[in-house]
C-alpha cells in the first residue's frame, strides 16, 4: 500500500514534469491529492490560476463544471478531468433550456448564473458569479432585477445582503449543503459554546442566519486561520478540514456533521491521477460556439470582481 503510494507519486511527478503539466485541487478533495496539488483553493481562485496559466496541461482534480470553466477560460491547454462521472448534481439541476424558458418569463431581467452549471447554461448567462465574489459582482452591476440561477441558497443570501436587487430564483441547491438541519446547528453550537460557526452560503438560510462567518471554502480557511478564536464549527464540505488542521494545528475544528461529505468531490484518487496524465483522459472539450458565449459569462466575473 505505502509502496503503491510512494510509486503513484514519483510516477505523477514525473508525468507532470514531462508533459508540462500543472495539478489544481479544490478544497473538497482528499488530503493526498491536495497533498500533490499545484495549488488547492476555492473555484474562484482556480478559476483565475487556469486562466492566466503557462503550463500545457492542466489536470483538474475537482468536479466537470470546474474543468469545463478551466477549459473555457484556457482554450488553448489540454484540460484533463482524471474521474469522468465526477459531476455536481446543483449543476445538473439546470438545462439551457430551461433558463431561455425562464428569460422569456422575465424578459427585463439579467441572468447571473452561479459558476456550478454546465457550459449550455453559462453561453445563455450574462454573468458568472461564484461563491466569494457574488456580492461582489452584484453590487458591481447596475442592473436591480436579477435571474439568480441555479442555487437558491446562495441567490438567497445574497437577495439578504442587497436589498436593493431583486432576484429571481431557480429552484436548485447542494445536496451535500441542504441537508444541513437548524436543529442540529443548535444541538453542536451547545455543546461547543465557545466555538465559532463558519459557514459556505451553499447552506439554507435559516442555517445561515445561525453563522458567525459565511464565506467560500477559501474565505473560511483565511477566516479561521487570521481569527484569535481557537475553536470553529466548519459548516461545508469535510475536504476543507485537510488545511484547516495543517495550518493551525493550535485551533480545534468540529465539522458540522460527519456525513458532510461530496460524493462527486471524492472520486478523484492517486490512481486516477496518475491514469488522467499518463494516458491524457478524460479530455475536457466545449464546442466553440458554446465556449464563446460562455466565456463572455466568465470574463465579465473577472472583470467585476476585480
Ligand atoms: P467554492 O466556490 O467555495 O469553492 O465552492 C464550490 C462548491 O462546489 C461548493 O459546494
Ligand atoms: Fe456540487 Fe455541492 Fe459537490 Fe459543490 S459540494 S460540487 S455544489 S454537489
Amino acid at each position: 500500500m505505502v509502496e503503491r503510494k510512494d510509486f503513484l507519486i514519483k510516477e505523477i511527478n514525473r508525468l507532470r514534469k514531462e508533459k508540462d503539466a500543472v495539478i489544481v485541487a479544490h478544497t473538497y478533495q482528499i488530503g493526498e491529492i491536495q497533498d500533490i496539488a499545484d495549488i488547492v483553493a476555492d473555484s474562484f481562485a482556480l478559476s483565475k490560476y487556469c486562466a492566466s496559466q503557462k503550463a500545457k496541461v492542466i489536470v483538474f482534480c475537482g468536479v466537470n463544471f470546474m474543468a469545463e470553466s478551466a477549459k473555457i477560460l484556457a482554450p488553448e491547454k489540454m484540460v484533463l478531468l482524471p474521474e469522468r462521472t465526477a459531476g455536481c448534481p446543483m449543476a445538473d439541476m439546470i438545462t439551457a433550456e430551461g433558463l431561455i424558458e425562464m428569460k422569456k418569463q422575465h424578459p427585463n431581467a439579467v441572468v447571473v448564473t452561479y459558476i456550478n452549471s454546465s457550459a449550455e447554461v453559462k453561453a445563455e448567462s450574462d454573468v458568472c458569479v461564484t461563491s466569494s465574489n457574488a456580492l461582489k459582482v452584484i453590487r458591481a452591476m447596475p442592473e436591480k432585477e436579477i435571474i439568480f440561477a441555479p442555487d437558491k441558497n446562495l441567490g438567497a443570501y445574497v437577495a439578504s445582503q442587497c436589498p436593493e436587487k431583486n432576484l429571481i430564483l431557480w429552484d436548485g441547491y447542494c445536496p451535500t449543503h441542504h441537508k444541513i438541519k437548524v436543529s442540529e446547528v443548535l444541538e453542536i453550537k451547545k455543546l461547543h459554546p465557545d466555538a465559532l460557526f463558519l459557514i459556505h452560503p451553499e447552506c439554507t438560510p435559516d442555517v445561515v442566519k445561525l453563522a458567525d462567518f459565511v464565506g467560500s471554502t477559501k474565505e473560511i480557511i483565511e477566516y479561521a486561520k487570521q481569527s484569535i478564536a481557537k475553536k470553529f464549527v466548519i459548516g461545508t464540505e469535510m475536504g476543507v478540514m485537510h488545511q484547516l488542521k495543517n495550518e493551525n494545528q493550535e485551533k480545534t475544528f468540529y465539522l458540522m456533521a460527519s456525513g458532510l461529505m461530496c460524493p462527486n468531490m471524492k472520486k478523484t484518487t492517486l490512481e486516477s491521477v496518475y491514469n488522467s496524465l499518463l494516458n491524457n483522459v478524460f479530455e475536457i472539450n466545449v464546442p466553440k460556439d458554446i465556449l464563446i458565449r460562455a466565456r463572455k459569462s466568465l470574463d465579465r466575473m473577472l472583470e467585476l470582481s476585480k
